[in-house]
């Protein structure tokens, strides 16, 4: 089965503090280069016709960094929501937050609940912002809810099924990957979209994320849809 523009594209956006330490800049440098590479990015999905795009924004192990960098990443975030929130609207980007929000500042928390409330409407572009996110405990979560349903007695055991499992996921609304970029060189998955990568078709890139431009994405689309997707079937032509 030959594909066309993936529905949905996740984004492992990594290498910016290689990218700065190649320039014998401080890392936060590639941070701050790694989200204008985002703010570009995001023209070019709109322009190529993507309708859902999800990013690696911070993961739970990123907590274990050093608090100077974690302060950078995060003072980033708080000013990229605070001055890209008219941008998205009125492009027409439909703004969604996955991810343990209990470990965010309160602020970022309001901001981010500001961001879904104004942009929920539209419906152009779906960005997803993985953040605080980790796959092993979205799965956790997800599996905790079900457990307490069969205890409270609003759900019988045998009722449970993937379909049902997946309404309790963090994207329960949002369509399974088709692609996943991982720029830097890095061949990992490092804990992002456990369960929804399951059928994905992966392209990994030499490039650091600050450098991933238009053109790369293009070529990872061009290498997307030159491949069979069989989901355990037999192939076609065999
Ligand atoms: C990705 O770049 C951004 C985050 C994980 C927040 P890195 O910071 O992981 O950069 P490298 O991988 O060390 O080069
Ligand atoms: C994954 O990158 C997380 C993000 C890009 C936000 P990391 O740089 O944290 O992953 P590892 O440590 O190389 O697996
Ligand atoms: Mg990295």
């Amino acid at each position: 089965m030959k594909t066309g523009i993936p529905n949905h594209i996740a984004v492992i956006m990594d290498g910016n503090g290689r990218w700065a330490k190649a320039r014998h800049l401080p890392r936060a440098f590639g941070h701050r280069k790694g989200a204008e590479a985002l703010r570009e990015l995001l023209k070019s999905a709109i322009e190529i016709g993507i309708p859902y795009m999800t990013f690696y924004s911070f993961s739970s192990e990123n907590w274990s960094r050093p608090q100077s960098e974690i302060n950078d990443i995060m003072g980033l975030l708080r000013r990229y929501l605070q001055s890209e929130l008219a941008t998205f609207h009125k492009a027409g980007i439909r703004l969604k937050v996955i991810g343990d929000r209990s470990r965010l500042a309160d602020d970022i928390i309001l901001l981010i609940e500001d961001a879904e409330r104004q942009t929920s409407d539209n419906d152009k572009l779906t960005v997803v912002m993985a953040l605080s996110y980790g796959g092993r405990q979205e799965i956790v979560e997800a599996a905790r809810n079900v457990a307490l349903k069969v205890q409270s007695g609003s759900l019988d055991a045998t009722e449970i099924s993937e379909e049902l499992f997946e309404k309790e996921l963090y994207t329960k609304d949002i369509p399974d990957p088709d692609l996943l970029i991982r720029t830097s060189g890095e061949m990992r998955i490092s804990n992002f979209l456990l369960w929804q990568l399951a059928y994905s078709e992966m392209v990994f890139v030499e490039k650091n994320w600050p450098d991933f431009t238009k053109k790369d994405l293009l070529f990872a689309i061009e290498e997307y849809q030159k491949r069979d997707r069989r989901y355990g079937s037999a192939a076609e032509t065999a």
